[in-house]
């Protein structure tokens, strides 16, 4: 085969590459969007102009980097930040209170996992994190409030606007109000992923929205089984 062949086959496999990247993208976004209901369209103030088929595409690509710091508020009104949680596997989930169905049947699963873990002792490595997308509605007192009815392990966090936006790009994680611009009766559009951050405080992987909770048990049992990732118990005091 001659050069141009070759190029030629070359470029049709990445094609290829893109297409299937294109559908794959596609594919969970439309399933993103079933679980979320109907996106409205993206207002550049509310997506830190990032559309949510960019973000999506860079959290399955895995190209650009992942995670990061936060310095953010817990449910006790206490200044949290992502040191805090070193030594505990973080299980981090980005929605926010007033969610009609998607955010609390997310929680609930992982909720269900860490209960399955917690027969064997392995939850007390985990630490789950809830993340507002809402920080206006979702102060301290309402998340703890909230958080409350899943998991006595579950730590909620709220923060300023602009913290809760870093920390929402670093994860990729798209959202967005919608409906009524004024009043308390708008809803957020964001993406459902959950987030396995390791006790070093690296980005390990995510999960898709729908996740069985035993699915998400046996994720968080083969990363505590991955020596490199173990945790440190002497650090990881602080839930
Ligand atoms: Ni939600």
């Amino acid at each position: 085969m001659n050069w141009r062949g070759r190029d030629a086959q070359q470029s049709a496999r990445a094609d290829d590459r893109t297409r299937s990247r294109r559908r794959r993208v596609s594919a969970t976004l439309a399933l993103t969007c079933m679980l979320l209901g109907a996106f409205v369209s993206t207002r550049a103030e509310d997506a830190a102009n990032a559309s949510p088929a960019a973000l999506i595409e860079a959290l399955l690509e895995g190209r650009e980097p992942i995670g990061g710091p936060f310095d953010l508020t817990d449910h006790g009104g206490r200044r949290r930040t992502d040191s805090d949680f070193r030594g505990k596997l973080l299980l981090i989930y980005f929605g926010y209170t007033h969610c009609p169905d998607v955010c609390p049947t997310e929680l609930q699963a992982m909720s269900l996992a860490l209960d399955t873990l917690g027969t064997t002792g392995e939850a007390e490595a985990v630490q789950p994190l809830f993340i507002t997308v809402d920080p206006a509605r979702d102060t301290p007192s309402h998340l703890a409030d909230y958080v409350s009815s899943f998991h006595p392990r579950l730590v909620a966090l709220t923060g300023e606007d602009s913290a809760i936006r870093k920390v929402a790009l670093a994860y990729k994680v798209y959202f967005a109000r919608s409906g009524p611009a004024d009043g308390d009766g708008y809803t957020v559009d964001h993406t459902g992923f959950i987030y396995l951050v390791g006790t070093d405080g690296r980005y390990l992987g995510f999960l898709p929205p729908g996740t069985a909770p035993e699915q998400i048990a046996e994720a968080i049992r083969a990363h505590l089984e991955r020596p490199d990732i173990r945790p440190d118990r002497s650090t990881g005091a602080r839930e």
